[in-house]
């Protein structure tokens, strides 16, 4: 465990740090930065065609990178720092690595919200990549001692559990219509409202083009087979349950809270991955963040040997 300072100084010498956001724990790297970059993708086993999120600690930052329109300028406001990406056009002559962008025209953005990460922003004073310091298609870490099992060599700065506990929500923002690239942090229903406008939904089944990437199907996945919807137990079977359910051996919320339900989801499933049984999982309301709760619980159900991001 690491002191932000620190963390700055192995940035700005081109390394590769875990930072807390209140989403999810990042892999942070320059974005600026061939070697750092390079790392990330190494240590994540992280296809080249995968674009990462860019993190800054202002508008200013971002701005660097992206073009902001400015009639988004004012709604943005709203939700950052906070557990929203946009995707913008990237700015002609932004210093951001092409490694980053996987070769793209366009940038994922966003301002996190938790202290730390803005603390580690101010400090190297450069926007900051970081994907969720995960393997590709495991689960995202939500504390640094996830971080650590995971990449025992990467040094962590320790922020404690992520409040939020899914990724941001992404949002293209750079047609006529938005667009929800992914659900997250962020519901829908709450940009509909601060946007006065409906987004265009991308149906989670679908997969993207290689040119336009997003998320592939198997993601988010412990190693057993996970089962859905689940109204009891079977035999052999650790049970997470939601709400008041009786007979569940763990429960991601036993108040029926969506938000509880988000922070715990990551670790509850590493804790049923532990027992090395098949997982059932009750069923979650489908609104607020319990869409976003539900898209990685739907790819966490997709079997072994189906594309992962
Ligand atoms: O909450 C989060 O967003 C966390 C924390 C660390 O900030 N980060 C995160 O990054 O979830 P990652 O790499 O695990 O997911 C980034 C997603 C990928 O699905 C990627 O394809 C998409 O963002 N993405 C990145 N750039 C994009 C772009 N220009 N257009 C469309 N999708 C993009
Ligand atoms: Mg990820």
């Amino acid at each position: 465990m690491i002191k932000v300072s620190a963390a700055a100084k192995i940035l700005k010498a081109g390394g590769v740090v875990s930072f807390p956001t209140e989403t999810v724990y990042g892999l942070g790297a320059r974005a600026d930065c061939d070697s750092g970059i390079r790392e990330i993708y190494r240590l994540k086993g992280r296809p080249s065609f995968n674009p990462l999120i860019l993190h800054g600690d202002s508008f200013e930052m971002l701005e660097e990178v992206v073009d902001i329109p400015p009639h988004y300028r004012q709604v943005l406001y709203a939700f950052w720092p906070g557990p929203l990406t946009a995707v913008f056009a990237k700015k002609n002559k932004s210093s951001v690595s092409k490694l980053a962008t996987a070769g793209l025209s366009t940038v994922a953005v966003r301002i996190p919200q938790h202290p730390l990460a803005l603390e580690l922003l101010k400090a190297v004073g450069s926007p900051l990549v970081a994907p969720s310091a995960n393997i590709s298609g495991s689960m995202s870490p939500t504390q640094a001692v996830h971080v650590q099992s995971c990449f025992p060599d990467v040094p962590v700065l320790d922020g404690g559990a992520c409040t939020v506990g899914l990724e941001s929500t992404i949002i293209d923002l750079t047609g006529e219509v938005p667009q929800l690239l992914r659900p997250g942090g962020v519901s829908l229903e709450d940009l509909e409202t601060a946007f006065k406008t409906s987004f265009q939904v991308r149906d989670p089944g679908t997969e993207l083009p290689v040119t336009a990437p997003g998320q592939l199907k198997r993601h988010y996945a412990p190693d057993q087979p996970v089962r859905l919807n689940a109204g009891a137990k079977h035999a052999g079977e650790i049970w997470i349950g939601f709400g008041d359910v009786s007979g569940a051996d763990l429960n991601l919320s036993p108040q029926g809270d969506l938000s509880e339900a988000a922070q715990n989801l990551f670790q509850t499933l590493r804790q049923a991955e532990s027992f090395g049984v098949s997982i059932a999982v009750s069923s979650v309301p489908n609104h607020g963040i319990g869409a976003a709760i539900n898209d990685r619980l739907q790819r966490a159900s997709v079997p072994k040997g189906e594309g992962c991001e």
